[in-house]
């Protein structure tokens, strides 16, 4: 009997380090977002909030909110580069042989550009 509650602290543990991970990995720093965006070249053709040579961060956000697969499918847009969604100008591709995005990284982007249809997101910067 005397063996519970160290069990349950020891529980208890776990469980705060898990959700302290947890909201690690879904959480992305806008601000190292911007600049790793910024050094890739992606705002060449990319903007935060109006459409240039390609879709807006944000207009990319409200298409694909609610999609269960959406970090994937964006994530793999970096990667392998994509066309035909938005019009016939491609997006180039960042992974593969030139390697010039991690997956991590890519994921990062996706869930960065993601989090432009919540409100108090990276919205809420230029
Ligand atoms: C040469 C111009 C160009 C550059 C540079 C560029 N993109 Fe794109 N991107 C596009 C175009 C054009 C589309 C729309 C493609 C389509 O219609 O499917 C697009 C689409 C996307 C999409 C949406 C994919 C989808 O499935 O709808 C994401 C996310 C994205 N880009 C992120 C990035 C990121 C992150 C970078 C930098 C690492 C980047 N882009 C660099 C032109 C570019």
């Amino acid at each position: 009997m005397k063996r519970f509650p160290r069990l349950f602290a020891a529980a208890s543990v776990l469980c705060s380090l898990a959700a302290a991970g947890g909201a690690r990995a879904a959480t992305v720093d806008a601000t190292r977002m911007m600049a790793l965006a910024q050094s890739s070249g992606c705002l060449a053709c990319h903007a935060l909030h109006r459409t240039k040579v390609a879709p807006s961060y944000d207009a990319i956000a409200q298409r694909f909110q609610g999609h269960a697969d959406a970090v994937q499918t964006l994530q793999n847009a970096i990667l392998n580069g994509h066309s035909g969604t938005w019009g016939i100008v491609p997006m180039p591709s960042y992974g593969g042989a030139q390697g010039l995005l991690t997956p991590a990284q890519a994921q990062d982007l996706a869930r960065w550009v993601l989090s432009m249809a919540q409100p108090g997101g990276a919205a809420a910067r230029p």
